[in-house]
């Protein structure tokens, strides 16, 4: 039996998002279908409708979620019916060359359900981060259900499915922020407040946000960062040296994701220092930097990939930590907005009035 469920798709490039019925088939081996309860709009559904990931259109939004597990399919084992979810788009395969040299948070494998969701015509949608998640249900693979205690607010657990676990992720692990470093973050939107928050965690010393928005700086500073550099008013190379004792920052976190914010984290950071790219920059995009420049600074130069987490590691660990009122995840709620409220949420996120809308079913 197949389930019909509205959802929110992009139906080619750059145009409004809409709504549309989606076609659901029950589960298959190894497959998961779950009720979303809560979804986040994170910047990399919007990089989908403007065509900036690909050209599968027409995609089926929304990544950043949390539901009930409703059925499984043949040979699931480690999640049933009735088990609260995060879905993650890193199920990891255990046997590609990244999970065999024991790397799994690399793995180049990972699992996504092998039936596809359609449109009511039978064209097929390519959901987005193979989730698709702005919808009533959603089929994934098993293995892309993390469960998490019930008491996480489902608005607030979807989260760690993409956004704040990218964040969290590029200072904890990527980054691997150690106690005393300074750190500088450079875009504080979801992503980027939710490294700010990271390298808190890790028990960073000095910790600079920078955005070219004041109001994402407010937030920054509300999640722990200890100073902050409005990029627009001074230049935040300079700010960011003079805040760390003329040095440079040990960690430089990019959160935007474009040529000119990457220059300024290589420039922004100590001698043998590391440079962290957790932004998603579009293919159009080239980067110029004097090669004696990149020898002669040293240190680290690095890409997080959904901040090299493993969700069975880290999402119960981190819903824990908040459910210990040590880790303020529903600072990142802005608001909560129905499905027909993603296109107005873009538009919200481009004028920089929200940290996460959150779609609440
Ligand atoms: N690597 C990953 O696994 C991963 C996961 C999720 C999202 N992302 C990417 O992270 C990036 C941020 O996502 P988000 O959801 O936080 O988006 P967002 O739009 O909420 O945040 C971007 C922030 O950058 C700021 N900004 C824009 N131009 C700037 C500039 N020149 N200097 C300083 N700040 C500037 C904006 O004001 C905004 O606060 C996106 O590129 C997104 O695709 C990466
Ligand atoms: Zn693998
Ligand atoms: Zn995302």
């Amino acid at each position: 039996m197949a389930h019909e469920v509205t959802g929110v798709i992009a139906r080619s490039k750059g145009a409004p998002v809409e709504l549309a019925t989606v076609i659901v088939p029950d589960p298959g081996p190894g497959e998961a279908l779950v009720r979303v309860q809560a979804c986040g709009v994170c910047h990399t559904d919007l990089h989908y409708r403007e065509g900036g990931i690909g050209g599968d259109f027409p995609y089926l939004l929304g990544h950043e979620a949390a539901g009930i597990v409703e059925a499984v399919g043949g040979g699931v084992t480690d999640v049933a019916p009735g088990d609260f979810v995060i879905l993650n788009w890193r199920a990891v395969c255990g046997q590609c060359r990244a999970c065999r040299r024991g790397r799994p948070w690399y793995c180049f494998a990972t699992r996504n359900a092998a039936q596809k969701m359609t449109l009511a015509d039978g064209s097929v949608l390519s959901p987005a981060l193979g989730i698709g998640a702005f919808a009533g249900k959603t089929l994934v693979a098993a293995g892309q259900c993390t469960k998490v205690s019930p008491r996480v607010r489902p608005e607030v657990a979807g989260l760690l499915g993409c956004g704040v676990m990218a964040g969290l992720g590029a200072a904890l692990n990527t980054g691997q922020v150690s106690r005393g470093d300074s750190v500088a973050v450079i875009g504080c939107g979801g992503v980027g407040c939710a490294a700010v928050l990271g390298a808190r965690l890790a028990g960073a010393g000095t910790v600079i946000g920078v955005d070219i928005d004041d109001r994402k700086l407010a937030w920054a500073r509300e999640l722990g960062a200890t100073d902050t550099v409005n990029s627009r008013a001074a230049d935040p190379v300079e700010r960011i040296r003079e805040l760390t004792g003329g040095h440079g920052a040990d960690v430089v976190i990019e959160a935007v994701g474009r040529p000119e914010t990457y220059t300024q984290a290589f420039y922004a950071r100590d001698l043998a220092g590391t440079v962290v790219l957790v932004g998603v920059p579009t293919p159009d995009m080239r980067l110029e930097l004097p090669l004696l420049d990149v020898f002669g600074r040293g240190g680290q130069l690095r890409s997080s990939w959904y901040g090299d987490c493993l969700p069975d590691r880290d999402f119960p660990m981190l819903t824990d930590l908040h459910l210990r009122g040590r880790l303020p995840l529903e600072k990142f709620v802005t608001e909560t907005i129905p499905l027909d409220g993603v296109e107005e949420a873009f538009a919200k996120m481009g004028r920089g009035e929200v940290l996460r809308s959150v779609v609440a079913f």
